[in-house]
């Protein structure tokens, strides 16, 4: 029986899952990992003892793996494989497919790597709680903030593929550097070092980076539900700016579904009554209604399912390529 295996580079973690033909689930793993400290050849290391693992889980349930596609938080020319810049890992020029195949021993299966945003729409188009919808932007709030575009049901992957890197867009303030080297750009603004400095102080817990993002997310739901200010200025904040690139995006793209990933649809409901606002203000007024703000159901797993799914597409409309 065929299934197909996504797996994730993420900055704090490394994943992998596996999908049946169905879409069912059958094995997830998620190792938490330094990325950017680990470097490229620990961490590919670490990624390729994760998907051998996963391989075998799947055989140990009669499972054939037909495909891996790996995510990568930066931008990734497809056809070869090749990371050409993950700014927060500081990753440049990486061979991933080559790497990994090396790794596990020869190019037995096909081994594809994307955009990690790019995958994760991709999972939001084909399995998510809009799936169908044919203009769809799925915004991920990550370290770095990330974007997929589906337009008129196609991803929209530009002259390189480097198309979606809606983090950069410049619409932050200047005296914010972003990790890809540039001033002011969209993920100074909402990624999750500006989440964190908007709504605590330095050595507030939930900055602490070894403590799992999941817990520290958890607590600033709590305060907020608290109706703590600080937590609801911050989040307020932060929405605000979420609600002006989205409001950049409408306009540029029209979707009908604005799909929040990553810390964004943890906090979603935080965040929605000042993108609300700012759309309002800023959509050009016929597009403004045609479009809703969802929150992702598919939480932090959503660029491994992407990936997944794209492994077993390639298997069933082209047998050949694997
Ligand atoms: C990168 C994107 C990535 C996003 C989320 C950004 O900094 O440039 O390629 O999709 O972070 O990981
Ligand atoms: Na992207
Ligand atoms: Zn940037």
């Amino acid at each position: 029986r065929v299934c197909g295996l996504g797996a994730e580079v993420n900055v704090d973690y490394v994943a992998v899952l596996v999908l049946d033909l169905r879409g069912e689930e059958i094995f997830y793993q998620r190792t938490p990992l330094d990325v950017p400290r680990l470097g490229v050849e620990k961490t590919l290391d670490e990624l390729a003892a994760a998907i051998a693992g996963a391989v075998g889980a799947a055989g140990a349930s009669g499972h054939d793996v037909a495909g891996v596609t790996v995510g990568i938080p930066g931008m990734v020319e497809t056809a070869p494989g090749v990371l050409r810049h993950a700014p927060n890992v500081g990753w440049r020029e990486v061979r991933v497919a080559d790497e990994l195949a090396t790794r596990l021993g020869g190019p037995d299966v096909a081994i594809r790597v994307d955009n990690d945003a790019n995958l994760s729409a991709l999972a939001e188009y084909a399995m998510g709680a809009s799936a169908g919808t044919p203009d769809l932007v799925y915004v991920t709030g990550e370290t770095g903030v990330g974007g997929g575009v589906i337009a008129d049901g196609v991803l929209l992957r530009g002259t390189e593929g480097y198309g979606g890197e809606i983090g950069h867009l410049p619409i932050g303030d200047p005296a914010h550097p972003c990790g890809c080297g540039k001033l002011g750009c969209w993920e100074t603004s909402v990624g999750l070092a500006a989440l964190l400095r908007e709504v605590a102080d330095p050595g507030d817990p939930v900055t602490d980076p070894s403590v799992d993002l999941e817990v520290r997310l958890a607590e600033i739901r709590r305060r907020a539900e608290l109706g703590d200010g600080r937590t609801l200025r911050g989040l307020e904040a932060v929405g605000t700016s979420l609600g002006l690139g989205a409001a950049i995006l409408v306009n540029l793209f029209n979707p009908r579904v604005i799909m929040l990933g990553g810390y964004f649809a943890v906090l979603g409901e935080f965040f929605l009554p000042a993108m609300e606002t700012e759309l309002d203000k800023r959509v050009v007024a016929p597009a403004r209604g045609g479009c809703r703000i969802e929150l992702s159901a598919l939480g932090f797993t959503a660029a491994c399912r992407g990936g997944a799914h794209v492994a077993l597409e390639a298997v069933l409309t082209d047998p050949a390529s694997v």
